[in-house]
C-alpha cells in the first residue's frame, strides 16, 4: 500500500485511531526504550566483568529499537496518522508534532549513534556484539581511520549518544505532560487513540 493511496482509503473508513499495529509498535518501541535508559544508569555504576552482561542486553535492545524503528516509520508512510482534533490550538499541535519528531530522531539517532561507539571502540574485537547471544551483529566499518582518528570518532559518538540519552528524557517527560493535559485539562480523546483501554468517547470533546 503507498502513502498517496493510504490517506483516502484512512478517510474513507472513517478513521480516528492509530492502526492496531501502529499502536503495537508505539508502546513496545516506547517499553524498550525505557527499559534501555533503565539499564543504562543500571550498568553506570558498574565496572569490569559486572558490566558485560547489561551492556550487552542494552546493545541488543538498542538495535532491536532501531529495526522496528525502521518498521515502524515505513508503517506510519503507509498509513498515515489520523488528524488532530480541531479544537487544538496552533501552538498545541506545533509542540505535539515537533515532539513526535524528535522521538523519530532519537528512535533512529540512539541505536545508531551506540552502534558506531562501539563499532569504533577497541573492545569490540573482544566484546563483539551478538544480539541476545543469539545473532552475531556487524560493527561498524571505518576503512582508511587510524588509531587517533578512530579514538577522537568514538568519543563524538559517546558524545552524541549521551547528549541524545538527555534529549530523550526532555521529550518522555514532554510527551507524557502533554498526554495528562488533554485527559486532565482537554478532556478529549487524543490518548485514547493511542491506549484502546481508556476507551473513546469518554472525554467531553472527541
Ligand atoms: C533505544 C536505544 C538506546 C537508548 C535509549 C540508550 C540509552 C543510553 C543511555 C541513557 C546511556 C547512558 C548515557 C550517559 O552516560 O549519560 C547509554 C550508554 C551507552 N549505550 Fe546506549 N542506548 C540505546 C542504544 C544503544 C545501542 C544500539 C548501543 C550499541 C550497540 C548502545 C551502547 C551504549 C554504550 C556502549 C553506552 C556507554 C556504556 C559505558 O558506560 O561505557 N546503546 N545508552
Amino acid at each position: 500500500m503507498t502513502a498517496v493511496s493510504a490517506r483516502p482509503k484512512a478517510f474513507a473508513a472513517g478513521r480516528s485511531t492509530y492502526s492496531a499495529v501502529a499502536i503495537a509498535l508505539h508502546w513496545l518501541i516506547a517499553i524498550l526504550i525505557l527499559t534501555n535508559i533503565g539499564l543504562a544508569w543500571y550498568f553506570d555504576d558498574l565496572k569490569g566483568p559486572a558490566k558485560v552482561a547489561p551492556l550487552a542486553l542494552h546493545k541488543s535492545i538498542g538495535i532491536t529499537v532501531l529495526l522496528l524503528s525502521l518498521i515502524r516509520i515505513g508503517w506510519r508512510l503507509a498509513n498515515p496518522p489520523p488528524p488532530l482534533p480541531a479544537h487544538m490550538r496552533p501552538w498545541e499541535r506545533w509542540i505535539a508534532k515537533a515532539t513526535h519528531l524528535v522521538f523519530y530522531v532519537l528512535m533512529l539517532g540512539l541505536p545508531l549513534s551506540g552502534w558506531a561507539m562501539v563499532s569504533a571502540s577497541p573492545l569490540i574485537k573482544t566484546h563483539p556484539t551478538v544480539l541476545y547471544g543469539v545473532v552475531p551483529w556487524p560493527a561498524l566499518p571505518f576503512p582508511g581511520v587510524d588509531g587517533d582518528q578512530l579514538h577522537a570518532a568514538r568519543k563524538l559518538f559517546s558524545l552524541t549518544h549521551e547528549t541524545l540519552a538527555k534529549v530523550a528524557y526532555a521529550a518522555i517527560v514532554l510527551h507524557v505532560v502533554g498526554a495528562l493535559k488533554h485527559i486532565v485539562i482537554d478532556r478529549d480523546d487524543v490518548v485514547a487513540r493511542m491506549i484502546p483501554l481508556l476507551g473513546r468517547g469518554r472525554g467531553a470533546r472527541p
